[in-house]
């Protein structure tokens, strides 16, 4: 489009273009070229003079791109408007002409704005195609690493004939005591998933110990207990954006009073997300039947958390936790 109120300009311009097998449209106002724009959308290249009637080209110029920023838009200055011609190019005029016009120059300038708009088109379409590719991957990402996740949960399980669910539930009680602590979004989302590894780190620990009936050695116990740092070792390549998750599986049996392992850590040292987990792995622990013992009902199982209420757990995540579940023994039932 060629916006001129010199009519001889104008035209002459326009046939220059045209002999580079390009379409043109007229107008000789600013006001003129922003209605037919209007009314036939948006042209790839747009010459416009500065001083016009009515609206002048810097206006027009600033009034074009904001409606149509892809639009190459080049400016045609007489020799005393350089100053203005600057300013334009400031405004995102890709270019500007001084008058008198030479065709050649018209011509070079014409194919060197159309090359500069193609390029900051596929540039845009560069960018947004890499985005949205990112982001695929980023999901596709986040999907194989919950699938592997869920595949070791199951290998554990497969192990370990006594847990079998036993993460799924810890899982569920944990966010559901969390929400009433008041974690959301992102935060939830990592308890949510320390609760389903919490004890992945059992893959390591032999199996004879595992599902033993009797009372354990000290010798058993302690390899048992190595399960925490282990499960934080197994974990930490693939969750270096969930730090919750690894302080959850390595922190979820200290005890508040630091009577705990694998650190030996008391009261708020101990990562908070950990100790909403340690009360709803051992009500669940307590409740299930396990190799050494029989399940302890609900509501015994809800005395000895409220008991160690203070020493053993978190007296707030005890309090959280029934008031998440106020009805245990309903919500044995449900599992
Ligand atoms: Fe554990």
């Amino acid at each position: 489009m060629v916006v001129d109120d010199d009519a001889q300009v104008r035209h002459s311009l326009a046939r220059v273009i045209e002999t580079h097998g390009l379409a043109t449209t007229e107008a000789g106002s600013g006001t003129e070229a922003l209605a037919i724009l209007e009314r036939d959308g948006e042209v790839p290249l747009v010459i416009s003079d500065i001083y016009m009637p009515e609206m002048d080209g810097v206006t027009f110029l600033r009034e074009a791109l904001s409606r149509y920023p892809d639009m190459a838009i080049v400016m045609l200055t007489g020799v005393a408007e350089v100053a203005t011609a600057v300013e334009c190019l400031k405004l995102g005029a890709l270019d500007y002409i001084s008058k008198p016009v030479l065709i050649e120059e018209v011509r070079a300038r014409v194919d060197k704005a159309l090359e500069k708009r193609d390029l900051v088109l596929q540039n845009r379409f560069y960018q947004q195609h890499l985005e949205s590719r990112v982001r695929e991957l980023d999901r596709r990402n986040k999907e194989s690493l919950i699938n592997g996740v869920q595949t070791l949960v199951h290998a554990l399980e497969a192990k370990d004939a006594y847990t079998s669910g036993h993460s799924a539930r810890v899982s569920r009680y944990a966010v559901k005591t969390a929400v009433h602590l008041g974690y959301t979004g992102d935060r939830l989302e990592q308890i949510r998933l320390g609760g389903e590894l919490h004890d992945i780190g059992k893959i390591g620990t032999r199996e004879d110990i595992l599902n033993k009936p009797g009372t354990l050695t000290a010798e058993e116990f302690q390899h048992i207990k190595g399960h925490a740092a282990l499960g934080e070792r197994i974990l930490a390549p693939f969750m270096g954006e969930s730090p919750s998750v690894l302080r959850i599986v390595r922190s979820h049996h200290e005890r508040l009073d630091g009577a705990g392992f694998p650190d030996g850590l008391a009261g708020d040292a101990i990562p908070h997300e950990a100790r909403i987990v340690s009360v709803v792995d051992a009500f669940d622990a307590m409740t299930t039947n396990r190799a050494y013992r029989p399940p302890r009902t609900p509501l015994d199982a809800v005395d000895e958390l409220r008991r160690c209420a203070g020493t053993h757990f978190d007296a707030g995540v005890v309090e959280a936790f029934l008031r998440a579940f106020p009805d245990p023994a309903a919500l044995l039932i449900s599992v």
